[in-house]
């Protein structure tokens, strides 16, 4: 999609409107970090007090706008929003609408394959996950990332508070190879015991190559003598799908068109004439796991190897709130590529923008406080040589952007082919259901054009709001959404 955002820009303002300003489907990864509803002055850095009564009068009266609309504008969200007034209280509701209209506004502006991390603590966490769900879709919800920011924390009378939590959407896979730990020798010694000698290096030989149920057809056959049935099993032999599965890593390094082979047998004897099945004592077939095709040891959602800032470290900023880089660093690694545009809409002193540099994405930061422009020069500056020449390149904005795509809104019916073959490409040729399981890849003459939020539930005729789908996906959703189509798929598979 057209992309009005320069990169290295800092916008200083409430990122709602800067939001309403930037192109949809636009950007690769959103990281926000904003105020959790704690009841507390951050010193002159920022208020965050969400009594109606505390508020300035035009966020007051804005929000209380919003308030009477949201149910209009996503029901799912007005329901939650609405219980937390009643279950948690006026405050808690009068944040929640505040986050509610922001993160409708970065659903737009996200690309369909782009990915959110919503950083937050317990105060207002669970209400905020509802949300996210109404407005992401639960379809998209990937985990919960519990970061111990602390070792210990006096909470009287309760457990000590050590955590915040990073509630992350996304419709793609993260990059597990950026963020992986290296196995440990100990591991690679128990796990990886084989070594063939022939060059390939250790393997494991503990992959089964059959799967628990009988089965009828090839997949229940007898191959080189082991009968599979017998045992009350079926092949299973993996299947290369660009998935970053071991098949894939066996398409790629090992077996040239292993991706393309159909049957159930003749995989087995291209995995066999390629040395990569171990028999084992007993006679049965395993499938050899070599160390080289190991990613390594990826995190788990429990993060406790990233400590906080603390007064003596180099990046420490004096900004109350800031972040380890560490942490962005991780997040960014995850969850974009080189070039890739990464947005902060509450980027405080900057700390995302700064990962994003140093990992070689383009990066754009909002702040309502001035202290973001300040600071992101001056942590530019101290970067090595080759990082640190943009400092004095920044770009400052103190106005939103102006929308450029808003032809938008205007869209003919039917779609114009152009505009077709151009959501054709940005989808890859897939099926726009395809991270929800659908795995068709029909040409551009047999894609259909759907609306992913439907018009009955106030979805645009916009380009924004356009996808293709194959048809048996456009026959099965129609003009419902995309989570009643994900129900549908997962019942049909
Ligand atoms: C928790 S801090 C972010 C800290 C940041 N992650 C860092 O590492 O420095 C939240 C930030 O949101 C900013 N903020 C609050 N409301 C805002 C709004 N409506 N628009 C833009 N920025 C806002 C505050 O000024 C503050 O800098
Ligand atoms: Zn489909």
């Amino acid at each position: 999609m057209v992309r009005n955002l320069e990169n290295r820009t800092i916008f200083t303002g409430d990122c709602l409107d800067v939001l309403r300003g930037v192109n949809s489907h636009s950007v690769d990864l959103i990281y926000l970090d904003p105020p959790f509803n704690s009841d507390r002055t951050y010193g002159n850095d920022f208020d965050d007090h969400w009594q109606l009564d505390r508020l300035p009068e035009a966020v007051m009266k804005r929000l209380l706008d919003t308030m009477g609309r949201v149910t209009q504008d996503n029901d799912g969200a007005g329901a939650v929003i609405n219980a937390a007034g009643k279950v948690a209280g006026e405050a808690t509701q009068a944040y929640l609408t505040y986050m509610f209209e922001r993160l409708t506004e970065m659903a737009r502006v996200l690309k369909p394959a782009g990915s959110i991390y919503l950083h937050c603590d317990d105060t207002e966490g669970a209400w905020l996950k509802a949300v996210m769900d109404a407005v992401f879709g639960r379809t998209w919800y990937r985990n919960e990332i519990v970061w111990q920011r602390t070792s210990a924390h006096n909470d009287a009378g309760a457990f000590g508070r050590v955590a915040d939590y990073i509630l992350f959407y996304s419709r793609s896979l993260i990059n597990e190879a950026s963020v992986a730990a290296p196995l440990k020798g100990e591991h690679v010694a128990a796990k990886y015991r084989h070594d063939d000698g022939d060059g390939r290096g250790r393997y494991r030989a503990d992959g089964d190559l059959t799967g628990a149920d009988v089965s009828e057809g090839e997949s229940g056959r007898p191959w080189r003598g082991y009968d599979p049935s017998a045992r009350g099993r079926h092949w299973a032999v993996p299947k290369a799908r660009g998935r970053g599965e071991y098949a894939d890593w066996i398409a790629e390094n090992m077996i040239l068109g292993y991706a393309k082979i159909e049957g159930v047998h003749d995989r087995l004897d291209a995995l066999d004439a390629a040395g990569l099945i171990y028999w084992t004592r007993n006679g049965t077939p395993n499938i050899k796991r070599y160390l080289s095709a190991s990613k390594g040891q990826v995190p788990t959602a429990i993060w406790t190897d990233i400590p906080p800032v603390n007064s003596q470290a180099a990046e420490k900023t004096g900004y109350r709130t800031q972040k380890p880089l560490k942490l962005l660093e991780r997040i960014v690694a995850a969850s974009s590529n080189e070039g890739d545009l990464v947005l902060d809409p509450f980027c405080g002193c900057a700390t995302a923008c700064v990962a994003a540099e140093r990992l070689g994405r383009e990066w754009v930061g909002i702040d309502q406080n001035d202290v973001a422009l300040q600071q992101v020069k001056i942590r530019l500056a101290q970067q090595e040589p080759g990082i640190a020449l943009w400092a004095e390149r920044v770009e400052h904005r103190a106005r939103p952007p102006k929308r450029t795509d808003d032809g938008d809104r205007t869209l003919p019916n039917p779609i114009p082919t152009e505009i077709k073959r151009e959501i054709y490409a940005e989808q890859q040729g897939r099926c726009n259901a395809w991270p929800i399981g659908c795995e068709e890849r029909p040409s551009i003459f047999n894609i259909e054009v759907n609306h992913i939020r439907p018009r009955s539930a106030g979805g645009a005729h916009e380009r924004s709001n356009l996808q293709l789908l194959c048809g048996w996906c456009n026959r099965s959703k129609r003009d419902r959404t995309m989570e009643y189509l994900a129900q549908h798929i997962a019942e049909r598979l």
